[in-house]
């Protein structure tokens, strides 16, 4: 065998090598994608899109700062937010927000509540005004 075949061989073998190697990575690859898909089909979303309500986040924020001035006893401007009937129909009335939201004439009246708490009340007409 002379010089230049034995070159010849050897990168011929090299090349094979890579070729298995590549291969070799390439279904690696594949197979835990398919694994990992077939994991998440299995397994519960740990953080599906939940549903804000009266009883998981509306009640707290009109209890905190509305129910004050706002309950069947003091029934300020004729507006009760103490239960979830009476509180709902503010809301869909549109009232609620737009009070919420006014910067001359704001509910409460010592200003606007952070962005975050009114978009939780946005968030709760949004998905359907539901009780739980
Ligand atoms: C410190 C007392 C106080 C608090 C707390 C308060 N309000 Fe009021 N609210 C009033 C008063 C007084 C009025 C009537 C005067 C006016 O409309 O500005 C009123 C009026 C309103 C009205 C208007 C009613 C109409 O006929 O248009 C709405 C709606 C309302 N409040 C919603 C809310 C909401 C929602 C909250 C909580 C985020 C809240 N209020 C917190 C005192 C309060």
């Amino acid at each position: 065998m002379n010089y230049k075949a034995t070159i010849k061989k050897k990168s011929f073998y090299i090349g094979l090598l890579y070729l298995l190697m590549s291969t070799m990575v390439l279904v690696g690859c594949e197979t835990s994608t398919l694994s990992e898909l077939a994991e998440s089909e299995e397994e519960p979303d740990p953080d599906p899109i939940a549903l804000v309500t009266y009883d998981n986040t509306a009640k707290a924020i009109l209890d905190n700062a509305c129910i004050e001035c706002h309950n069947t006893v003091i029934p300020t401007a004729g507006i009760i937010l103490d239960s979830f009937e009476t509180a709902r129909a503010v809301a869909e009335s549109g009232r609620m927000i737009a009070r919420m939201t006014s910067t001359n004439n704001p509910m409460p009246p010592s200003g606007n509540l952070p962005n975050s708490i009114i978009e939780d009340i946005m968030d709760w007409i949004d998905d359907g005004l539901l009780e739980n």
